[in-house]
């Protein structure tokens, strides 16, 4: 049996995020499905994409506790909810997921620093970059979807727009 190299709250926190990273696949398959079905092609692909994205994020996490020593333990996922089906509303969702997304790995971070445990950390520190990347592209969609407000064909390009990216 491999031997623990973190203590039991920086492993608590990190199963928390494996798990999060899971949730997280989950609302952007149910968010391309919504996307999908009202016709916004471009977001649902975005989505889609995002949700592999998260997969990758949570097997990295999962390889993380194993190079420290350490079993992922699974827990429920939660089904997403999505309460505003709109272009806006969509990317919102997204937007809003990321940021707590940040602060729970900021929070573990925090944890990794103030405890000494630096290999923590540093992995958390990685995560950060392509976060913050996330909220920030989230929060320009959202400056872009506002630019066309209720104008239906600019946001039907936006919408062509972001499949592209
Ligand atoms: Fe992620």
């Amino acid at each position: 049996m491999k031997k623990q190299l973190i203590q039991d709250a920086i492993k608590e926190s990190l199963d928390n995020v494996a798990r999060l990273e899971l949730f997280n696949a989950y609302l952007y398959n149910v968010a391309a499905a919504v996307a999908k079905s009202a016709g916004l092609f471009g977001i649902a692909l975005k989505f889609s994409r995002e949700s592999d994205d998260e997969v990758q994020h949570h097997r990295d996490v999962v390889e993380y506790l194993n190079q420290r020593g350490c079993l992922f333990v699974p827990g429920e996922i939660t089904a997403p909810v999505l309460t505003d089906e709109t272009i806006k509303g969509l990317i919102t969702a997204a937007y809003n997921q990321e940021v707590l997304t940040e602060k729970a790995y900021i929070e573990l971070g925090s944890l990794a620093l103030n405890t000494g445990v630096h290999a923590t950390y540093q992995f958390v520190h990685e995560v950060l970059e392509h976060q913050t990347a996330s909220v920030g592209e989230y929060a320009d969609l959202i400056a872009r979807i506002e630019q066309a407000a209720t104008n239906e064909a600019a946001l039907l390009l936006i919408d062509q727009e972001i499949g592209k990216v």
